[in-house]
């Protein structure tokens, strides 16, 4: 009998790619989203992509409510928890929204699974928690350092987890640290849709690159890597999808555990090499400018991605110039 699993923020854009990749594992999602960053629309894109249209229920992960009405009207057997707010500059303006959503919000979630029995949940961590890297490639055994709001609810939650996993027995938990996730789905359809001004370098590009921003500016090209901008580890969302499942897998192989896994290629891009592989790839200018360094950034930041490979037998396959085509695709069917 197919495992009914809970994808919270599952219309979001690591939240969709990761429920068409569950359900063409065989799993069969509810998704829990208050639609705060996401739009229905992308629900009824799932379905036409795997032919399956997802349960949805519109509603927000602090309402105890709504999540004890999940969990009694479906057997959810796992939780995977996306929904959260995820902008590293507007968590400096607007903390208290930030701990509230990411960090009140988990607590919620987590007490309406205990209440109701449920003991799987795999966590969207971040590198974030790393802080400035004192050594590369990052293992998972690096010291944990934030300097943002944003990076201290991941962290906050990180510990919450483990608190509750040594506290009780039958805790399956993973702990998923993303690195830099990009690209859609190859047919289009589903993406990233950034509203205003994207804060993350490729819809940037990507929209550079479509005529609707004319230069993007390149955050410091004096940094200690080989061409002076900032080097990160980009993973292509459907790679990092493929990971959620190998890591739901993994769980409900364990009587209990709690894994803690670097998500990431290995391999660390620059600025500009991304602008040169998204020029060849759309065929279009990415007109740039050097500016001074954004306030917070670090210079390089890559993965160790053993852990992964051995816990999870998982391993990114998609190349820089996939993510590029896969944004560009994807740009070209959002704009009218
Ligand atoms: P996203 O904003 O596209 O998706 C998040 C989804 O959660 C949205 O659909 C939003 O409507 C929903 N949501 C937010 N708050 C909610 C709430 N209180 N109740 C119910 N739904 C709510 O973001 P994403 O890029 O898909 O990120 C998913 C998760 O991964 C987040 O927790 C984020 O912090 C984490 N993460 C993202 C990145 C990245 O670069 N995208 C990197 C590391 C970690
Ligand atoms: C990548 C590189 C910039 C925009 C952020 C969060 C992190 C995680 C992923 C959630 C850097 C440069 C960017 C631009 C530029 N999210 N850049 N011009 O900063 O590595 O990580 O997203 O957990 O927490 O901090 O990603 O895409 O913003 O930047 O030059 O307009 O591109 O300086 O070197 P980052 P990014």
């Amino acid at each position: 009998m197919a495992l009914n699993v809970l994808v919270t923020g599952g219309a979001g854009f690591i939240g969709s790619h990761t429920t068409v990749a569950l359900q063409q594992a065989g799993y069969q999602v509810v998704v829990l989203d208050n639609l705060c960053n996401s739009s229905l629309a992308v629900l009824q894109r799932i379905e036409q992509i795997t032919g399956i249209a997802p349960g949805f229920v519109q509603a927000d992960i602090r309402d105890q409510h709504a999540l004890e009405a999940v969990f009694q009207a479906h057997k959810i057997s796992a939780v995977i928890h996306f929904a959260g707010l995820k902008a590293v500059g507007e968590s400096t303006q607007k903390p208290l929204d930030y701990y509230d959503n990411n960090v009140n919000g988990s607590v919620q979630l987590l007490l309406a699974m205990q209440q109701a029995k449920i003991k799987t949940f795999i966590f969207s961590s971040s590198a974030t928690v790393y802080g400035d890297p004192q050594e590369l490639p990052i293992t998972e055994q690096h010291p944990r350092s934030v300097t943002n709001p944003y990076g201290h609810t991941k962290l906050v939650v990180e510990d919450i987890l483990e608190s509750i996993y040594k506290a009780e027995t039958g805790w399956r938990i993973a702990r998923l640290r993303y690195f830099n996730p990009v690209g859609a789905h190859p047919s289009a359809l589903i993406g990233e849709s950034p509203q205003g001004v994207p804060n993350n370098l490729m819809p940037y590009v990507a929209q550079v690159a479509m005529g609707q921003r004319s230069t993007l500016q390149i955050f410091g090209n004096d940094y200690d890597t080989p061409d002076g901008t900032g080097v990160r580890d980009y993973i292509h969302v459907m790679d990092l999808a493929q990971g959620h499942v190998a890591a739901l897998h993994y769980c409900q192989q364990q009587e209990q555990d709690l894994l803690t896994v670097n998500l990431g290629t290995g391999q660390g891009y620059s600025v500009l090499d991304m602008v040169r592989t998204f020029e060849e790839v759309s065929q279009a200018k990415v007109d740039y400018e050097i500016v001074a360094r954004r306030a917070g950034d670090i210079a390089a930041c890559w993965a160790d991605t053993t852990l992964a490979k051995q816990k999870l037998g998982w391993q990114a396959s998609k190349n820089i110039k996939t993510m590029c085509e896969d944004a560009w695709r994807w740009q070209l069917a959002m704009t009218p």
